[in-house]
């Protein structure tokens, strides 16, 4: 399918890894100059590795031998600081941002009961306050542009509930809400906003939990056995190949939806 996305730009959060990652290829395959923003460096919680500074130069020479422009940006989504100077950077060398993909977060298992402040805190802080405070400081880019894409990933777990999970369902619930709040808010000015739902991704996100519980992800994934289609997890391009399409006209008239990439799981 042809898109239009030729010689626009994009702002990717959580670049270095995963999902971010294979976001930032799919769409530089599309002659999108890229931003990839990333905290590059570990934190104490959860305990299973971030992205690095050498993920951020990966991603960047990758992208730079499809064709396209790259910037890469070190800086917690937590700081407004850190992403001010980054969409600030962003814009004066592109001259315009088109595309946000809001990515960066953590997961973490606990009982609600059992969890700490500061656990509950990292997670709301990087899950739900990080993407509203990038997406702060893009939306004036985008309204001035009278045009533009915020497509946040939230989970199927922005749409169901789990088990050891609650501060992570909450901050994806929220993350649903705030698209449906941002696509009404912004629609004049012809900016899209949707959520993305994917089920399990195998992404180092989920072998580093695995870890943690002392098994390997693709024992869980098959343990967990959620989806319909039977696979135990979709690969992290199932969820660029949506961010492609979102960001394209193809999907002009797509906006305050929740898209899954759930292989059928919330079917069920
Ligand atoms: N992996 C899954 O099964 C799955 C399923 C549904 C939704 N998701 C969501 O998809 C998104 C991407 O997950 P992934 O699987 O690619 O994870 P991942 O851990 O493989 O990659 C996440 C990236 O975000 C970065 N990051 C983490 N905290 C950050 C912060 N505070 N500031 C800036 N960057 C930060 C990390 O360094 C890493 O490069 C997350 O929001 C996650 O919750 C994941």
């Amino acid at each position: 399918m042809e898109t239009n996305l030729k010689g626009k730009t994009a702002f990717i959060t959580g670049a270095a890894h995963g999902q971010g990652r294979a976001t930032a290829l799919a769409l530089a395959k599309e002659g999108v100059n890229i931003a990839a923003f990333d905290i590059a460096k570990q934190l104490d919680y959860p305990k299973y590795e971030f992205g690095s500074n050498t993920d951020l130069e990966t991603i960047k020479a990758e992208c730079e031998k499809l064709g396209v422009k790259c910037i890469t940006h070190k800086g917690d989504v937590r700081s407004d600081e850190a992403i001010s100077r980054a969409v600030n950077e962003t814009h004066a060398a592109f001259g315009r941002i088109d595309i946000l993909f809001n990515n960066a977060g953590i997961c973490a298992y606990g009982l609600a009961h059992e969890l700490s402040e500061a656990e509950w805190d990292n997670m709301i802080g990087i899950n739900l306050k990080g993407p509203w405070l990038v997406a702060r400081r893009i939306i004036p880019i985008m309204i001035a542009q009278k045009s533009g894409v915020i497509l946040n990933n939230s989970s199927v777990l922005g749409l169901r509930g789990a088990n050891r999970l609650s501060h992570y369902v909450a901050s994806k619930w929220g993350v649903t809400g705030l698209t449906k709040s941002l696509a009404i808010e912004l629609a004049q000015f012809n900016i899209r906003v949707n959520s993305i739902h994917p089920t399990g991704v195998n992404t180092p996100m989920q072998d580093g939990l695995a870890a943690i519980e002392g098994s390997t992800a693709l024992e869980i994934a098959e343990r967990s056995a959620g989806n319909l289609l039977p696979v135990p997890w979709v690969e992290p391009e199932d969820v660029a190949n949506a961010v492609v399409f979102l960001a394209s006209d193809n999907a002009r008239y797509l906006t305050g939806s929740e898209f899954v990439v759930d292989a059928g799981l919330l079917t069920r």
